[in-house]
């Protein structure tokens, strides 16, 4: 099965446990004019039979479908049989693809939030489109999540936004004063390579914990992209500290599968579940 038809089998049973009692917000005919405003999107929601949002780019599909495979097993064996006492945060949710697969698990309330505007109206189209009650959505930057503004989470989602932040320990800090038992991070991390040395002190310290300086230089182009023209890239060592540092306890990998997405099979990118 192509990894968009597996995608689509998993949203179909999505659509169907949230619209069980609700009516259609529109029509197919309406629905697709109310579309076109929208141009491509980042993930193929089912919105009614037989209209899904189109993909800006196809590879999105399989991406999705590996990041799937590779994070819900293990968040369901924590959550399944009290989905209904779990919340959940999504930071940089984009069009909130994610919290709605959340969301449709019957999860007690889902927040995501994204420094694009345009990305939470698509957001927001979804949830009304979908009628999902125990999903809701803000336009904000990670700088500004703290336990004041957004209270705790069971359940925390940190993916695909770390590598596109100036200050990712900053960010992980934030990330940890706000989860109350699982972080997901997934992230583009760099390749193994060899150690550094410095001076720390007096000290002459050799480290495998690396970071890169990435440019984005077309950052303000692209919905999925940093909000400045500079990243900061971990290797995997580094995660894995800057998570220790953090806070947060028994950090583990998750495995690729044969098959997955390639980023994920080349260890470009990694899965990290983080418990606190
Ligand atoms: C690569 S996408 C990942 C989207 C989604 N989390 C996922 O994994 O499918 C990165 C998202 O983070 C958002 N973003 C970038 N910098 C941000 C920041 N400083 N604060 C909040 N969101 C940010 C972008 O707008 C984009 O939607």
């Amino acid at each position: 099965m192509s990894p968009r038809t597996n995608l689509r089998r998993l949203l179909n049973a999505g659509r169907r446990l949230v619209q069980q009692d609700t009516p259609r917000a529109s029509t197919a005919d309406e629905l697709r004019r109310e579309l076109e405003r929208f141009g491509k999107w980042v993930y193929p929601f089912e919105l009614a039979d037989g209209v899904v949002t189109p993909l800006q780019f196809d590879w999105l599909a399989e991406a999705h479908e590996t990041r799937f495979r590779m994070m819900l097993p293990e968040i369901d064996a924590l959550f399944d049989g009290r989905w209904d006492e779990v919340s959940c945060l999504d930071a940089g949710c984009n069009e909130g693809y994610v919290g709605f697969e959340i969301a449709r698990r019957g999860a007690k309330a889902v927040v995501g939030f994204d420094a694009r505007p345009q990305n939470i109206e698509k957001a927001e189209f979804v949830k009304r489109q979908l009628q999902v009650k125990n999903i809701s959505f803000d336009v904000a930057n990670i700088d500004s999540l703290t336990p004041e503004r957004y209270g705790a989470f069971d359940l925390t989602l940190f993916l695909g936004l770390l590598y596109h932040l100036e200050d990712p320990i900053g960010a992980l800090r934030r990330l940890r004063a706000v989860t109350r038992e699982l972080c997901v991070v997934d992230t583009q991390v760099l390749r193994d390579g060899p150690s550094v040395t410095t001076i720390a002190g007096m000290e002459e310290v050799e480290t495998n914990d690396i970071l890169a300086v990435l440019e984005e230089p077309e950052w303000d182009e692209s919905p999925l992209a940093a909000m400045t023209g500079s990243a900061l890239v971990p290797n995997k060592s580094a995660l894995f500290t800057m998570l220790r540092h953090a806070g947060f306890r028994n950090v583990r990998q998750a495995m690729p599968y044969p098959g997955c997405y390639d980023r994920y099979a080349n260890f470009d990118r990694v899965i990290v579940f983080a418990s606190v």
